[in-house]
C-alpha cells in the first residue's frame, strides 16, 4: 500500500515529468507552447527571448542617429531598410515570447523599469559614419555567430524565428563590412575614422557574447536544455577566429597587443576583456544607457494611441465576424 502511495507522490510525479522533459531535450525534440515545461525552463527562455527582443528594438537607436546624415543616397536606403529589419525581429521575438504566456506590454514593462536587460553594445554612441560600418560589420557580425547556433535551440517558436533572423543579419553585416572596406580604401581621414570605430567597438562586440562560461549565471542549466546550443566562449571564440582575418584583409588593426595566433590550437589568443565595463554598463552606468531608455520610454508613450487604435479596429473586426 505505501509504495502505490509513494509512487504517486506528488515529489515522484513531478521528478518523471522532469526525466521525461528531459528525454525529449536530449532526444533534440522542439519544445512547443503547449506542451509540458518545468517553470524554471519556460522562464529562462522567456528572459533571454524578450531581451534578446528588446536589443533589437533598441539597437534601432544608435543607427537611426545617422538616417538623416547617410553620405549618400544608397547607404540611406540600405541604412533606413536594416533598421526596418530589425525592428522586425523585435516584432518576431516579441510574438515567440508571447507564446510563453507572458505578453508585451508586460515585457516592455519590465525593460522599463529596469527588470529587464538589452545587450549592452547599445549603450555605446555613434559618434561618425564609420561607427555604421563598425555595428554592421562586428555587432551584426556578432549576432549572427550567436543567432546561428540558436537556429537549433530546444523552444520551437525561438528557433523558428531565428532562422527568419538569420536570412536578413547576414545583410547586416555585409553592408557594414563594406561601408569599412570602402573608408579603407580611402583618404587617411576616412582610414583614421575606420581605425577608430575599430578601436572604439572591438571588445564592447566580444561582451555581446556574455560573460566568460566559469562566471555565466545561466550557460550550465541553458546548455543541459539545450536554450543554448554552444557556450559564450565558444561562440566569442568563433566570431573572433573569423573576424581577425576580415579586419586584417582590409589593412585594420586589432587593437589589442596580446592578439597571437596559436599554432597548437589554430585559434586567436586575445588579452583580457575588462569586464569591469561590461557589468557598469550593464549595470546601467554606459555612455548611452539613460539616453536609450529615456528614448523608448517616450517612443512608447507616443505610439499608445496606435496601439489603441489598432486594437479597437481588431475588436470591431471581431464584433462583425
Ligand atoms: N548585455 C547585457 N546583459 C548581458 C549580456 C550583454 N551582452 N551578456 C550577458 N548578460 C546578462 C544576462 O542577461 C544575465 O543577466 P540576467 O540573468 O539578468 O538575464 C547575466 O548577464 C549573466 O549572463 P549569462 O551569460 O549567464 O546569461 P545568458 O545565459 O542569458 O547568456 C546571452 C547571455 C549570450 C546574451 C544570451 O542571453 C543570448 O544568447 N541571448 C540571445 C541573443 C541576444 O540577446 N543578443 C543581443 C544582441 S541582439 C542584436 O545584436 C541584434 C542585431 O540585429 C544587431
Amino acid at each position: 500500500m505505501s509504495s502505490t502511495i509513494e509512487q504517486n507522490s506528488p515529489t515522484t510525479v513531478m521528478q518523471e515529468r522532469l526525466d521525461q522533459f528531459q528525454a525529449r531535450i536530449d532526444a533534440d525534440e522542439k519544445i512547443e507552447p503547449k506542451d509540458w515545461m518545468p517553470e524554471e525552463y519556460r522562464k529562462t527562455v522567456l528572459r533571454q527571448m524578450s531581451q534578446h527582443a528588446h536589443s533589437e528594438v533598441i539597437g534601432m537607436q544608435p543607427e537611426g542617429n545617422w538616417i538623416l546624415r547617410a553620405p549618400c543616397l544608397r547607404a540611406k536606403k540600405i541604412l533606413l531598410a536594416k533598421i526596418q529589419d530589425e525592428g522586425g525581429h523585435g516584432l518576431y521575438l516579441y510574438s515567440a515570447a508571447e507564446t510563453l504566456g507572458t505578453g508585451r506590454e508586460a515585457l516592455i514593462e519590465s525593460l522599463h523599469n529596469g527588470k529587464a536587460k538589452y545587450s549592452s553594445i547599445f549603450n555605446y554612441p555613434t559618434l561618425n559614419w564609420a561607427d555604421i560600418g563598425a555595428i554592421g560589420w562586428l555587432v551584426d557580425g556578432a549576432a549572427i555567430v550567436n543567432q546561428v547556433s540558436l537556429q537549433r535551440t530546444s523552444y520551437g517558436p525561438y528557433a523558428r524565428a531565428m532562422v527568419r533572423i538569420c536570412k536578413e543579419e547576414s545583410f547586416h553585416q555585409r553592408q557594414g563590412y563594406e561601408i569599412m572596406t570602402t573608408m579603407m580604401r580611402g583618404n587617411s581621414a576616412q582610414k583614421e575614422m575606420a581605425q577608430d570605430a575599430m578601436n572604439r567597438w572591438w571588445w564592447p562586440a566580444l561582451m555581446m557574447f556574455g560573460p566568460h562560461d566559469k562566471d555565466s549565471a545561466h550557460t550550465q542549466q541553458s546548455m543541459q536544455w539545450r536554450i543554448k546550443r554552444e557556450s559564450n566562449d565558444v561562440l566569442r571564440q568563433r566570431f573572433i577566429d573569423k573576424t581577425i582575418d576580415q579586419a586584417h584583409l582590409i589593412g585594420l588593426t586589432i587593437p589589442d597587443e596580446q592578439l597571437k595566433y596559436n599554432e597548437d590550437t589554430k585559434h586567436w589568443d586575445i588579452g583580457p576583456i575588462n569586464w569591469d565595463e561590461f557589468w557598469q554598463v550593464v549595470g546601467g552606468h554606459g555612455l548611452c544607457n539613460e539616453q536609450r531608455m529615456k528614448h523608448h520610454i517616450r517612443a512608447h508613450q507616443d505610439g499608445q494611441w496606435v496601439r489603441e487604435a489598432a486594437n479597437a479596429f481588431a475588436q470591431k473586426q471581431i464584433s462583425f465576424n
